[in-house]
């Protein structure tokens, strides 16, 4: 494969490399664009958008990440046209139900994350069977935040711990950091360590505001129906440049 420009690619590291991501988690942005920039209903948009979701699925387990985080539909994504928020709807109903048996085949493991209690009932149902399907599966972890907002996940959490002091079971003093991770949706996964937001879009939008404190970030200008194998390994190659610090100096340097 060539870079733009006939300029061969670098090529990527081993799955085994330690600068393959453990963890990406992707803003899908950009479905609405691509079917008005050629005339068609933005929910084409959204159907062409699932082609990429699988391909950037299956390549992400082909190259090793560990998980994968895919925003679907955020808590603010409520506020669309009540026809957009159908189709929205029917498709995860569809992604699920058409494509649950090869995710738990290829090994996948699914784990929803976001509210669950303003889901239509079948919805609901289907997220919990995603879960427990692939739950002893030990390949790619793949997270579908689903009605999630990462502000709306902090203040759950700190529900959780509120009442666990109310019940007498947990001392305010003893809340910190850690305690605080173990009540989000997703506690145990280590944090995102590249976030990939497509269609030239350059915020975060509610998406995993606590977990991306240290996250690096790669904004493309593609739609996501448009983004492919390629466009994934390209932003891996960039994040692969990154100096990461997490507040520290960089590697080899001393001070002084
Ligand atoms: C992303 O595409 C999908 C969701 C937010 C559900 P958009 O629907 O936001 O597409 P644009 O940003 O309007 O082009
Ligand atoms: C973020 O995209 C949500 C998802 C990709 C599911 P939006 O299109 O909703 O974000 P804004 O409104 O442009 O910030
Ligand atoms: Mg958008």
């Amino acid at each position: 494969m060539s870079a733009a420009g006939g300029v061969p690619a670098r090529p990527l590291p081993s799955a085994d490399d330690p600068r393959i991501p453990t963890h990406i988690g992707i803003i899908m942005d950009g479905n609405g664009r691509w079917a008005q920039s050629r005339g068609l209903p933005r929910a084409a948009g959204h159907r062409k958008g699932v082609e990429a979701l699988r391909r950037t699925v299956r390549h992400a387990g082909e190259l090793g990440v560990g998980y994968l985080t895919i925003f679907s539909f955020s808590s603010e994504n409520w506020s669309r046209p009540a026809q957009e928020i159908a189709s929205l709807m029917s498709l995860l109903r569809r992604f699920i139900q058409q494509d649950l048996k090869e995710l738990a085949q290829a090994n996948v493991r699914v784990i929803p994350i976001g509210r669950r209690d303003d889901l239509a009932d079948d919805i609901r149902a289907l997220l919990v069977e995603a879960e427990e399907t692939t739950r002893a599966n030990t390949g790619l972890t793949l997270l579908v935040a689903f009605n999630y907002g990462g502000r709306d996940e902090i203040a759950r959490a700190c529900r959780k711990l509120a009442e666990r002091v109310r019940a007498g079971e947990l001392d305010p003093a003893a809340i910190d950091e850690t305690l605080l991770a173990c009540e989000l949706d997703t506690a145990g996964i280590p944090d995102p360590d590249l976030i990939i937001r497509t269609s030239g879009e350059n915020r975060l939008s509610n998406f995993t505001m606590w977990q991306a404190a240290y996250s690096e970030f790669v904004f493309v200008p593609q739609h996501w129906p448009d983004f492919d194998e390629a466009s994934l390994e390209a932003a891996i190659r960039e994040f692969c440049n990154r100096d990461r610090r997490f507040g520290g100096l960089a590697a080899g340097m001393t001070g002084g």
